[in-house]
């Protein structure tokens, strides 16, 4: 049985006050706080380790190297990838979206070709591709949603044709918290030739994830979602596709050798790390990933459910509020609006309780214009989380809506 108040003990931010209330931090979607164990290992690897990857025969350099290429080992073994060389750090989900929408794009996307993206996806999920298919002469095509936010796949399944080459959907929508169905999603797509991205970065803190099993092309997410460092994210990708892929971009440590009129490029993972990689944002994804694999996978799974299950019943009952996205899929994030209450105003009044939550479009505007909304107040959950954070909350609103009489 998880024990919460001794993992929320592993988070000092979470003892502090905000305007003398406890801290209440309920905007896990947008970043997760960091355990102890995390910022230790952070303090002991600038105090003892420190020095860049892959460039020196020194001692530090080659310990450095040796912590960096472990990293990639953790991550492989956590999304169960086949191979290291299916892992690349990027700067977080986004920059890794971008690696593949240009570095496919280049090698595999003619005029009239077409990319799917979803209704419901942030627009890292989104821009990206657009910038591709103006690029590339390419067609960018939406799956639409339901009106419970749910992806419509009969739908989808009309959309996909010899000229789809890629379709990119979040695995956990970021503004609603639904859980797509992504494996249909995946075994649909590659009946007609296409690839796959999943954006996990709002999955990975909450599922166990099996890249072999979704038998994805490519998985995103970032570290500052699993408790570990901003800056840092990963991608991984089918070693076949990667490996046919240009690099994204060139500089040092992407290369064999160069000569003003030819580069080899590095093999995999490399080729797609030009520059210093942030290889202690790398040290602080294994030692989040270590932190999880303590205390369980599955009962994190099942913890996080007990919280937006109960969040969902507390939520309910408070007249005027509306639930965004009904779907029963969803993990660790709830939006709502109230009746006759801005969601700016709400999230200011809230704040001063000591209840961080995300108000606005949360990087979703196609989202918001599917639902004929300006924004929602997003409540969003991480392991620390307990039912009196959503009791609060619950107590909050309805301050909230008593000032607004
Ligand atoms: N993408 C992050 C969120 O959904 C920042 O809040």
């Amino acid at each position: 049985m998880i024990n919460i108040q001794k993992i929320k003990q592993d988070f000092p931010i979470l003892s502090q006050k905000i305007y003398g209330k406890e801290l209440v931090y309920l905007d896990n979607g947008a970043t997760t706080q960091k355990p102890i164990q995390v910022i230790e290992k952070l303090k002991s690897f600038y105090s003892e380790i420190n020095s860049n990857i892959h460039r020196g025969v020194h001692y530090l350099s080659n310990k450095s190297t040796e912590e960096y290429e472990n990293a990639r080992k953790t991550v492989k073994e956590f999304i169960n990838a086949k191979s290291t060389k299916e892992i690349i750090f990027t700067k977080g989900t986004t920059e890794a979206i971008n690696l593949v929408a240009f570095s496919f794009g280049e090698t595999f996307i003619n005029e009239g070709d077409e990319i799917l993206v979803s209704q419901t996806e942030h627009h890292s999920n989104i821009v990206p591709w657009q910038m591709m298919c103006k690029r590339k002469g390419a067609k960018l095509v939406v799956i639409p949603a339901k009106a419970n936010g749910e992806l419509d796949l009969e739908k989808y399944k009309l959309l996909l044709n010899s000229r789809t080459k890629l379709v990119a959907v979040a695995h956990v929508s970021n503004s609603l918290g639904i859980i797509n169905s992504v494996k249909e999603i995946i075994d649909e797509a590659h009946k007609v030739g296409a690839k796959v991205l999943i954006d996990g970065a709002q999955a990975i803190q909450h599922l166990k994830i099996d890249v072999q099993n979704l038998n994805c092309d490519f998985y995103t997410f970032s570290g500052h979602k699993i408790y570990a460092e901003t800056g840092i994210g990963v991608l991984f990708g089918k070693e076949e596709t990667l490996n046919q892929l240009s690099p994204y971009q060139g500089g040092g440590d992407m290369i064999k050798t160069v000569s003003f009129e030819k580069t080899e490029y590095a093999d995999l993972p490399f080729k797609f790390e030009a520059g210093t990689a942030n290889y202690v944002g790398a040290v602080s994804i294994a030692e989040a990933i270590k932190y999880l694999n303590n205390i369980g996978l599955q009962e994190i799974e099942n913890h996080e459910k007990e919280l937006i299950d109960y969040a969902t019943e507390k939520l309910l009952e408070i007249e005027g509020l509306k639930i965004i996205g009904t779907s029963k899929h969803k993990t660790s994030a709830i939006s709502f609006v109230l009746e006759g209450i801005h969601h700016y105003d709400a999230g200011l009044i809230l704040d001063k309780l000591g209840i961080a939550v995300r108000t606005g479009t949360h990087c979703a505007e196609p989202t918001m214009k599917h639902f004929g909304i300006t924004g929602t107040i997003r409540a969003s959950f991480a392991i620390y989380n307990t039912k009196e954070d959503i009791d609060k909350l619950v107590l909050g609103i309805n301050k909230v809506k008593l000032m607004f009489g």
